[in-house]
């Protein structure tokens, strides 16, 4: 079996990509020595390094990988090595062009940037796996190597390649799913426009046409092309078990939602020893912090639970936004450590040494361009030692209170075109879901429409248009059993197929919510409605409304304005030991905050109004005791009321009754038993 931690590896994971192959060998004495400095114990290296590997087919260069692993090796930095899968040599398009992706309008991409591969050409899956073999029979055995990296954040920047070759291999993997044309024909729902097919050989991708093309056909392609790149991991995964057992394998995640929309992590986390992560703050005016918490949260999830390993970050901007800004002082120890207190067992980034040539040369590094006498090269080294001084997480479990249901194949088949209006857009809904729970201080595990959530005490499903019956039976019994639900509009509307469940609105919730949706009355740009509680006071909605019918729920708030006035929009239904909350329209902030308010409290979830907002309090646990992190994010210095007794362990000092937080710190206290 392998391990599922990096080998060898005894602190938690520090470091970063790390490409000695754009310096000479002479700097690479100064990049070790300066990662000693650091407290470095891991970095990732050989990700895009094909073409220096293998400079012509079949003949291998190892020399100086040799050289780097040993040098790595006697300075004690453990290596996760890449395969370097996502960057084929010039070479190797030349002998296959036709391994070049084509996009659904029939572009060809070109030679010349990273990641243009077609994923059902055979000869890359047969180069895929010589150079595959090549590495794991040389390095297998390397007393530096911790884990293995296969490829690099698969589905970025090439989600789907629509040419021949994918044609022939979809037909296949279509065959496979239905067995018949005719089981085809009814999933598809072929009938209407004419669509109907007599043998698989007539069938393509979902390429350019007139107007919209079959719904449930685009859907399939999304999870076919998933399905292919989990094929070619899976291919590298095993040949890398078999010649380097032990060894755990993994490949980095983008689960931020904002930066890979086209994989479906639920099936992925299953296939990968260590879960592991890149995540980048997008600087779009948001609070930054929460969308890294989201991704951090949803990345454990996916983890089941377990710890995990942020891979990728930056020290300070990126440098493929319209603007980059630099980090604020502080903000990188903040962002690792808010990974850290959300599972991850250390906190790695792009790039180790700033590259001086190329495309990221603007991307910020460890070791910038500027050198040592930089304030983000001084954080560096302080954030190490301060990872050094958190070694006893390492893991540990992150405590969660509430789960958030999230489904990427109901998120692709919502994104679909020809819905009732283009403004809903389920992320937004997730994102905000999430920060309302974030603002309540409460720990989000995800959850998949079909998991045992009988753990939770309060299950929010943020928008979750496709949704099995099965995980409406799911959700049903959660309630019957004592659970609360919240469940936003436009969810539980259609089956795995894109089909419409049979009869009225919501198929899959009806008997769990208590109501049937008579119609969907979506709004128009800008315009607002307003809905009236029971006390008199008001929330507001944009987006979207409905006609709702109660059918055993109890109208909560009511619409007061617009087609649907009169006509529920927040309702809740008493099931069995639980209750249901619905609502039918696009709350804003506060609204969802008072919405989330109702269900905590019929959950028996006593609210955290002794925590100030943007003060982050997350617990980890486990045989090495239990941990609570405090990441204050504001410009003000903070006081955490503290349950028990324990030990500061990045100052070193005692802590009781409050910990003080100062302006833009973390505190990490070890509690007592
Ligand atoms: C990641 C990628 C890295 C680097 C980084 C820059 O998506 O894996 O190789 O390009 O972005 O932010």
């Amino acid at each position: 079996m392998p391990d599922t931690t990096p080998t060898g590896l005894t602190r938690l994971a520090f470091g970063g990509d790390y490409n000695p192959e754009q310096w000479p060998e002479s700097v690479w004495h100064e990049d070790v020595r300066l990662m000693r400095e650091a407290g470095v114990t891991m970095v990732s290296v050989g990700i895009f390094s094909w073409a220096l590997l293998e400079p012509t087919p079949g003949t291998y260069e190892f020399g100086w990988l040799d050289r780097l692993l040993d040098l790595l090796h006697e300075h004690g930095i453990r290596v996760d090595l890449g395969t370097p899968t996502v960057a084929p040599p010039a070479w190797f398009y030349r002998a296959h062009p036709d391994a070049l992706p084509v996009t659904a309008d029939g572009t060809r991409y070109e030679f010349g940037s990273r990641g243009a591969i077609c994923h059902s050409n055979a000869g890359y899956r047969a180069a895929a796996a010589a150079i595959t073999t090549a590495l794991a029979e040389r390095y297998g055995a390397h007393p530096a190597l911790a884990l293995w990296h296969v490829h690099n954040e698969y589905g970025v920047p090439v989600s789907a390649c629509y040419c021949d070759s994918c044609a022939a291999h979809f037909r296949r993997w279509l065959a496979g799913t239905y067995g018949t044309v005719d089981e085809l024909n009814e999933a598809w729902g072929t009938a209407f426009w004419g669509q109907r097919y007599t043998d698989f050989g007539q069938i393509n991708p979902p390429r350019a046409t007139p107007t919209v093309g079959n719904p449930a056909q685009a859907l399939d392609y999304k999870r076919f092309a998933d399905a292919t790149l989990r094929e070619n991991f899976r291919m590298e995964r095993d040949i890398l078990h078999r010649l380097s057992p032990g060894i755990p394998v993994t490949t980095n995640f983008m689960t931020a939602l904002s930066q890979c929309d086209s994989i479906d992590y639920w099936a992925w986390g299953r296939e990968v020893d260590l879960v592991t992560n890149d995540h980048y703050l997008i600087t779009d005016g948001r609070r930054t912090h929460v969308n890294l918490a989201m991704a951090a949260d949803l990345t454990r999830s996916v983890a089941g639970g377990a710890p995990w390993l942020l891979l990728e970050h930056s020290t300070s901007g990126v440098n493929w936004q319209p603007r980059n800004p630099a980090k604020a002082p502080g903000q990188m120890a903040r962002n690792s450590l808010a990974h850290v207190a959300r599972g991850s067992d250390g906190a790695m980034f792009f790039q180790w040494r700033q590259s001086r040539r190329g495309a990221e040369k603007f991307h910020s590094a460890m070791l910038p361009h500027g050198g040592t006498d930089t304030r983000v090269w001084r954080e560096v080294v302080e954030l190490g030692a301060s990872l050094d001084s958190l070694s006893p997480i390492r893991g540990t479990r992150t405590q969660a209170d509430v789960a958030v249901l999230w489904d990427w194949h109901s998120w692709w088949a919502q994104n679909l075109q020809w819905r009732p209006s283009e403004d809903h857009d389920p992320r937004e809904r997730a994102d905000a879901f999430y920060e309302a729970l974030y603002d309540r201080h409460l720990t989000v595990d995800f959850a998949h429409p079909e998991a045992d959530l009988s753990r939770y005490p309060l299950v929010v499903v943020p928008a979750l248009y496709l949704m099995t019956e099965a995980a409406g039976n799911n959700l049903e019994e959660y309630v019957e059993n004592g659970g609360t639900l919240v469940v936003s509009y436009f969810s539980g509307i259609v089956d795995e197929h894109d089909a419409v469940h049979e009869g009225p609105y919501p198929g899959a919730l009806r008997d769990v919510l208590g109501l049937t949706v008579e119609e969907f009355s979506p709004l128009l740009k800008g315009e607002r409605v307003r809905i009236t509680g029971p006390d008199g006071s008001e929330l507001s909605g944009d987006v979207w409304t409905e006609f709702v019918v109660p059918r055993g729920a109890e109208t909560v708030w009511t619409y007061a304005d617009g087609l649907t006035a009169g006509h529920p929009a927040i309702t809740r239904h008493r099931h069995g030991e639980g209750s249901a909350w619905y609502v039918s329209t696009r709350l804003d902030v506060h609204g969802l905050d008072a919405l989330l308010g109702w269900a905590a409290d019929d959950a028996g979830i006593a609210p955290r109004a002794d925590l100030p907002r943007d003060v982050e309090v997350v617990c980890r646990a486990g045989e090495s005791g239990a941990f609570l992190f405090a990441i204050n994010h504001s410009a003000l210095d903070a006081k955490v009321p503290l349950e028990a007794h324990g030990t500061e362990l990045l100052t070193g000092e005692g802590a009781a009754g409050h910990l003080g937080v100062p302006a833009g710190a973390v505190r990490v206290v070890r509690l007592d038993d």
